[in-house]
């Protein structure tokens, strides 16, 4: 049993049956023989497990995900923004085949060939070719790093007395403990106990929940915390922020990035979700025309197994000597191959394309849902193939996750599956197809979304 209270009822509920190309519903949801394994899960997991839509995964390809009694789902979720290049991807599983045929399954910092492989690619996606690649595990991980990166060059350039890092308000940088001190979410630090106020969050020009977009105002906050310029070592942002997806204005990126590099803190681009061609771009902060100094990968960098990446300017990542930023798993051998088969499929250029030219279908489309419930579709962000809807209470900007969860739970019902809404109260439906989906696919789903919403918000 789960101690809080179930996002989604595990009552089977009998539902229309569905049949398309895309999507298959057989059974009621959740499948009656699914749910006492769900309710195991319950009993062995921490409740902190539980909160997506009840679905028994028993396999999924491309842009499909199917249980085994027979349903079949459009995936808009991509696991969490992973699978870039669509689920179990063959040429990824082939990779991996070829590895456990070798046989090689653990290396630690030994030295392996398709290690070198995954840096040599991943320093060819860099601003600059002498910028180097740390590979870790998890995107938390990888921000924590950053974290300390920045920390460290902070002391080493301009002494004791750099030691502010900044972020944005309602980021998300992970859950680790420094992912969680520069995190954007008060509710996310309770357990940090006393404040750390070296961490220090300003207000992010999102447009809309904050509507002044002004780099001016980065400056005034931390004047008004009393920061000099001098004491700030790095600033970290989301390319966008995973809660909209929200992107800086251009011109707010640019006049950071000057305002870093005039400072000498560094700038910090995370893009654990936005990275590998999902925006449209390599890397979402391409859109804005700047250089990052260190630049945090996750998710879609292997579209598959736990690999993420900290890639940055080499005077950064030599600050420390050998042994001393390494992890157990750094380039274990199966995320590696994965990740080499994952950005070889996506240099093949495929999978950008394609991003870039849905990016005008599931915008307008979008859009023309919000102007069927211009009242409570409060603001849609869509760029490449990641979207968002954050539902507001009728004719206001109050966040609305009542409706942006039944919105949720009706789509799951008509076989269209995405993670539970996310966004600062999970008031956002958020809508992340593999990049290589087709028009006919993500006109199908934005059509399944529509009657969801006429369903709950009429
Ligand atoms: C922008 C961003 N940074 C960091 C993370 C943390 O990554 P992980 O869950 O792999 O630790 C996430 C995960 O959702 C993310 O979206």
């Amino acid at each position: 049993m789960t101690s809080y209270q179930r996002k989604y009822s595990l009552a089977p509920q009998a539902l229309p049956r569905v049949q398309t190309a895309h999507r298959r519903i057989v059974t009621p949801l959740p499948v009656p023989e699914s749910v006492p394994l769900l309710e195991d899960l319950e009993r062995l997991e921490p409740s902190s497990m539980q909160g997506q839509p009840p679905i028994l995964i028993d396999r999924s390809e491309g842009w499909h995900v199917h249980d085994r009694w027979g349903n079949m789902w459009l995936d808009w979720s991509s696991g969490v923004l992973i699978s870039n290049v669509g689920n179990s991807s063959p040429a990824i599983v082939a990779a991996l085949r070829e590895m456990l045929d070798r046989p090689l399954l653990s290396t630690y910092v030994f030295a392996h060939e398709k290690r070198l492989e995954l840096v040599g690619l991943l320093n060819e996606l860099a601003p600059s070719p002498d910028y180097k690649t740390f590979l870790l595990t998890t995107g938390s991980e990888a921000t924590e790093n950053c974290i300390k990166l920045a920390r460290t060059w902070g002391q080493r350039t301009r002494g004791p007395d750099c030691r502010y890092f900044v972020t944005f308000e309602n980021a998300f940088h992970g859950r680790t403990m420094g992912a969680q001190l520069a995190g954007g979410s008060p509710g996310g630090k309770g357990w940090l106990g006393t404040p750390d106020e070296t961490f220090v969050q300003v207000p992010f020009p999102d447009g809309y929940k904050n509507p002044d977009t002004r780099f001016e105002l980065f400056l005034e906050t931390l004047a008004a915390r009393g920061i000099k310029p001098a004491q700030v070592c790095g600033v970290m942002s989301e390319s966008y922020q995973g809660v909209g997806p929200d992107f800086l204005p251009a011109d707010y990126a640019r006049s950071l990035a000057a305002w870093c590099r005039e400072q000498g803190a560094l700038l910090i681009m995370d893009e654990v979700q936005s990275g590998f061609c999902r925006t449209g771009e390599w890397f979402a902060f391409q859109h804005y025309g700047i250089t990052p100094d260190l630049i945090a990968c996750g998710k879609g960098i292997s579209s598959s197994l736990p690999l993420s990446a900290v890639i940055g300017r080499p005077d950064v990542m030599e600050l420390y000597p050998p042994g001393s930023m390494t992890s157990t798993h750094s380039g274990s051998p199966l995320p590696v191959a994965a990740s080499v088969a994952n950005i070889r499929e996506l240099r093949k250029g495929g999978y950008l394309q394609n991003a870039r030219a849905m990016d005008p279908v599931l915008r307008s489309g979008l859009e023309a849902l919000q102007s069927r419930h211009p009242l409570q579709a409060g603001c849609v962000h869509s760029r490449g193939l990641v979207a968002g809807i954050q539902v507001v209470l009728p004719g206001t900007r109050t966040l609305d996750p009542r409706a942006a969860l039944a919105i949720n739970e009706a789509c799951f019902h008509k076989g269209l599956l995405m993670f539970a809404p996310v966004g600062v109260a999970g008031e956002c439906i958020k809508i992340a197809p593999s990049l290589d989906i087709s028009r006919e696919a993500l006109e199908e789903g934005i059509a399944v979304l529509g009657e969801a919403m006429d369903e709950v918000l009429s």
